[in-house]
């Protein structure tokens, strides 16, 4: 490869901004895959995919819908403006009907054999359950409908016909698979309370990615762009996505074409501290006003960005909560100073109210609270503000 095509790879390996479309750039997930494997082969089963915000969700689903063999795939976006009609009208639409061989297919146009499947909607304005039946009878091809970002529709009522033509598909058209994919934790928020559902819906959470999946991330991309990168770097990336591939994706990025036009061939401090200023500067204008709402003061002796440092780095428990105790601690060891409980009580009770956009959340009581980023995107960002911060007053 040449040095251009190798600037171009990097562009198009790492794409923090888009779900991954090919499978040789989906890396783990082994286990939300081989269920929704189950899900596609077993007839009569459903699926739906759910978890936080950013997790890689859409790449799941993007993946599933190229990997099963004779399986005609139709996936829609969802938005908030939808009603049942309009998002079946747009999945059936992808899918296209020929006259002749009485086949179905997947093409863009209709041509003078085919028909797209949503032609054969009943014209009312409202439709139900039976009629997605029976548009979708007599077909015998495996087809597979992907309804994304479901979380958008909260009427209840496109919910309760979703999950009735779940149903009703699961009992009468087993060649048929619906998959839901939404932010939710759990699927009751996304598709109701539907317990007739239950059964033929296999539920299959995303968390956020596990350190070794990452890793995975890192060296899968490099290796197609033929560079390296230095144990450190790996690990602070690591460390600094914590466990949003977005990240992971942003930082590989920007260190990935730092280093190639440094004439390099493995990543080092230089690449990844370039990185991270571009991905602070490139972070979702949402997480950048949270942090200038929870640090902003008129005072220049307050310790906000200090006790969010100290929070981004303190231990946490497998809820992602720490105790006063650790922040108090992961404090001192950033600055080595001992701070007064009390002292740091104003500020952890500021970040957590109204005024300073509610940055901290905190559950339990007196002896027991605990605290973490209510966005946990944010924990990410504040990491990279550390770091930047620290190399920049060298
Ligand atoms: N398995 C994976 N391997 C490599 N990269 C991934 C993987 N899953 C997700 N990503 C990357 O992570 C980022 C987020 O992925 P994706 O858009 O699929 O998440 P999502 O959960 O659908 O997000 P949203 O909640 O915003 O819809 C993208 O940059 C994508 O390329
Ligand atoms: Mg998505």
């Amino acid at each position: 490869m040449t040095q251009e095509e190798k600037l171009k790879k990097a562009s198009s390996v790492f794409s923090p901004a888009a779900p991954i479309e090919t499978r040789d750039l989906f890396f783990g997930r082994i286990e939300q895959f081989q269920k929704l494997n189950e899900a596609i082969n077993e007839r009569g089963m459903h699926s739906v995919i759910y978890g936080d915000r950013g997790v890689g969700k859409t790449s799941l689903a993007n993946i599933a819908s190229l990997v099963y063999k004779g399986v005609t795939v139709s996936k829609v976006t969802c938005n908030r403006t939808e009603d049942f009609k309009s998002i079946w009208q747009k999945a059936l639409n992808k899918v296209s009907f020929n006259l002749n061989s009485k086949k179905i297919g997947f093409t863009a146009k209709s041509t003078p054999k085919t028909i797209q499947l949503d032609l054969f909607l009943p014209e009312k304005e409202t439709i139900d359950s039976k009629d997605i039946e029976s548009v979708l009878s007599n077909l015998d091809n495996k087809l597979l409908f992907i309804f994304d970002e479901f979380d958008s529709i909260t009427n209840t009522d496109v919910k309760t016909r979703m999950a009735d033509t779940i149903k009703l598909l699961s009992d009468n058209m087993p060649n048929i698979t619906i998959l839901i994919v939404g932010i939710a934790l759990d699927v009751n928020e996304l598709i109701g309370h539907h317990p007739s559902v239950e059964r033929c819906l296999l539920q299959i959470y995303t968390p956020r990615m596990s350190n070794s999946e990452l890793g995975e991330i890192i060296d899968g991309g490099l290796a197609q762009i033929g560079i390296k990168i230095n144990s450190p770097q790996r690990k602070k990336i690591i460390e600094f996505s914590t466990g949003f591939p977005s990240f992971t994706h942003l930082l590989c990025k920007h260190a990935a074409i730092h280093c190639l036009q440094s004439n390099k061939s493995m990543i080092d401090k230089d690449d990844l501290d370039f990185a991270i200023d571009k991905a602070l500067e490139n972070s979702a204008q949402s997480i950048k006003n949270a942090y200038q709402i929870a640090t902003l003061s008129s005072k220049s002796e307050t310790l906000f960005s200090e006790v969010l440092f100290a929070l981004a780095s303190s231990e946490v428990d497998q809820f992602g909560f720490s105790s006063k105790r650790d922040i108090l601690d992961s404090l001192f060891n950033l600055s080595g100073k001992n701070y007064t409980s009390q002292r740091i009580n104003y500020y952890i009770n500021d970040l957590c109210s109204e005024s300073r956009g509610k940055v901290i959340e905190k559950i339990g009581e007196k002896n027991n609270v605990r605290f973490r980023f209510r966005n946990p995107m944010i924990k990410s960002f504040i990491l990279m503000k550390m770091s930047s911060n620290k190399s920049n007053k060298k």
